[in-house]
């Protein structure tokens, strides 16, 4: 490669130390079933989720991360799920008010939490399950509907940040997240699923993101675009193989985690992580 062959060059990743908030699965279970991954009539191991969970913790302690907790309660299996909790950015802590009865109480927990470290919480006046159905990219918040979030929460999302709100329509039930079909890779760059959206979802992330990652379904299968990245280091399902092929080969630094256990509710990584913007 000559110096002035700059196209094929791999771009300098840059980390940026985050801040997130995640809770112990001490309750986790799958007692209902809310989305196709759950399947209560199945045995759970709640200490292997545990275990499981505390590798992608001490994972973010290793990457610098400030990682701080919420009490888990018992009755909620689903809290574990943090981006469900809220959407935080500018200290500004948007509530989430869930689509099933089941998580309903995680709403108040969480704002309870934001509130208690000083966060300028905003009470929902829409059904939305925070940053499972928010993304942040840049300047810009794409966010998701058609299985959880209200359409309409994306209007107000939009009126208390300020930002524009780019909505998506998901369209597969066992990628009924946001998260679950988009990873945020850093300011400018995303992996997604084509097959997760409407025609018109992916003609508006073709024309946002040109040089996306496109993930396959083998990966997504494992959810594994529900990641979480600092910029360059990026945690994900250590069975997407060819996603991590693909972040080698643009530059970035993935770390494999292996959150079987929590994949039985319906979960991963990314669900697992709250980021808290100040
Ligand atoms: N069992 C949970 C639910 O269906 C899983 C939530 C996964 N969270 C996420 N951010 N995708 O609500």
């Amino acid at each position: 490669m000559t110096m002035t062959d700059t196209t094929s060059a791999t771009p300098t990743r840059i980390a940026t130390k985050r801040t997130v908030l995640m809770c112990r699965p001490d309750y986790f279970t799958v007692s209902y079933r809310i989305n196709p991954w759950m399947h209560p009539e199945a045995p759970t191991d709640t200490s292997l989720a545990v275990t499981q969970w505390e590798v992608l913790y001490n994972t973010y302690l290793e990457l610098g991360f400030d990682v701080q907790l919420i009490d888990p309660i018992p009755g909620l299996p689903d809290m574990v799920y943090a981006a469900n909790g809220g959407f935080v950015i500018d200290n500004i802590a948007y509530g989430a008010s869930f689509t099933y009865p089941e998580r309903q109480p995680e709403g108040p927990a969480y704002m309870d939490w934001f509130c208690s470290q000083g966060f300028d919480v905003r009470v929902p006046e829409n059904v939305n399950e925070g940053e499972g159905d928010f993304l942040l990219v840049g300047g810009v918040i794409l966010a998701g509907t058609g299985f959880r979030s209200a359409s309409d929460s994306h209007a107000e999302v939009a009126r208390i940040y300020g930002r524009e709100v780019v909505s998506l329509e998901l369209i597969n039930p066992s990628f009924y997240h946001l998260d679950t079909a988009v990873a945020v890779l850093d300011d400018s760059n995303i992996a997604y699923l084509p097959s997760a959206f409407t025609e018109e979802g992916n003609r508006v992330l073709r024309e946002l993101f040109p040089d996306a990652i496109i993930v396959n379904e083998e990966d997504a299968a494992v959810l594994g675009l529900n990641s979480f990245s600092d910029g360059y280091n990026v945690v994900i399902a250590s069975r997407a193989k060819d996603f991590e092929r693909q972040l080698r080969e643009r530059g970035y630094n993935p770390i494999g985690v292996d959150l079987s256990e929590l994949l039985l509710g319906g979960g991963g990584v990314k669900c697992c992580t709250l980021e808290l913007r100040r």
